[in-house]
């Protein structure tokens, strides 16, 4: 099942908004603004472990930057990891977390996920009809596909014939826009070898997948705990910034375990008729954008010259 949301228009839309957000469905209003947030990580109260940051703490924050940014957001696509242990109290405090959003949350599991307890917290959303939780939603002209990467009981990503069966048939059907293709596991190698050993187990065949179907504009990806990128079967895939603790940077073979607290941060896709570009925002951290000089300089010299224009 594909499901087509308007996400501009709320609930209480007046008729006129309605007309507006129909076009927007159909793709003739560009540009469209998704958020990606990753490897969430909620926990409880009851909670022991170590964490090293306030996961729930920093998602709140990330909620609250998402609602305040200053162009509306049509989605959420949440990449997984969105609970620690995927019990039921995690998720249900994680859809606390997630309520004050003012747009659709999209969720793609993780191997830190349940899918039965993902299931039950998110009732109404489009999952396949299938043991994997994959799925299509349209949102304002854009297609989002969520893949299912994970296998229960393991860190690791899987792209076994079920999968590759489902996705070709998606990544087959007509869409008159661009395609987000969005996953838990990164399908490349990235470097950083701890991580990589709970990887991707045929990155080959995925690669055909993508690059013989020509229909995915951008893959985006969690499970990695810090942001990069890379090409996969022609198509620009990248991780987003985890919204809790973040992997260190260290390259070198044998690398030991390490991680590192960064800015949490969520991903911005600005999303038209030509290119996709994402953005990073960091949340949490550092300050808020202020007005430089020269900036000033300029718009008071602008201000200057529209006046004696009137
Ligand atoms: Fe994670
Ligand atoms: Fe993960």
């Amino acid at each position: 099942m594909v499901v087509t949301v308007c996400a501009r228009a709320p609930r209480s839309a007046s008729p006129a908004r309605q007309a507006v957000c129909d076009r927007d469905t159909l793709g003739l209003v560009m540009p469209v603004h998704l958020v990606q947030i990753t490897d969430t990580h909620v926990v409880t109260a009851d909670t022991d472990e170590v964490l090293y940051v306030d996961n729930n703490a920093r998602l709140a924050t990330a909620v609250a930057s998402i609602n305040a940014e200053p162009t509306p957001i049509s989605a959420v696509i949440a990449t997984g990891d969105l609970t620690q242990w995927g019990i039921a109290a995690e998720f249900a405090q994680l859809a606390e977390l997630l309520a004050p959003l003012d747009m659709p949350v999209l969720p793609v599991p993780g191997n830190h996920d349940d899918r039965s307890e993902m299931r039950r917290r998110f009732p109404d959303h489009p999952w396949a009809d299938a043991e994997h939780l994959s799925w299509v939603v349209v949102i304002d002209g854009v297609r989002i596909v969520g893949l299912d990467s994970t296998v229960p009981g393991e860190a690791g990503a899987t792209f076994g014939a079920d999968r590759e069966r489902w996705l070709v048939s998606v990544l087959g059907t007509q869409h008159d826009g661009p395609t987000i293709l969005a996953m838990h596991h990164p399908p490349f190698v990235t470097g950083i070898e701890w991580m990589d050993r709970s990887g991707f187990d045929a990155l080959e065949r995925f690669e055909s997948v993508i690059r013989e179907s020509g229909t995915v504009d951008r893959i985006v990806c969690g499970h990695m705990h810090r942001p990069m990128s890379a090409m996969v079967g022609g198509v620009v895939a990248e991780v987003g910034p985890s919204t809790a603790i973040h992997v260190a940077l260290d390259l070198q073979p044998g690398g030991p375990k390490r991680v590192v607290r960064d800015a949490a941060g969520y991903r911005i896709f600005r999303v038209d008729g030509t290119a996709i570009v994402g953005h990073v925002r960091p949340v949490g951290t550092g300050e808020s954008a202020f007005v430089p000089g020269w900036a000033l300089a300029e718009e008071a010299a602008a201000a200057a010259v529209a006046e004696a224009d009137r």
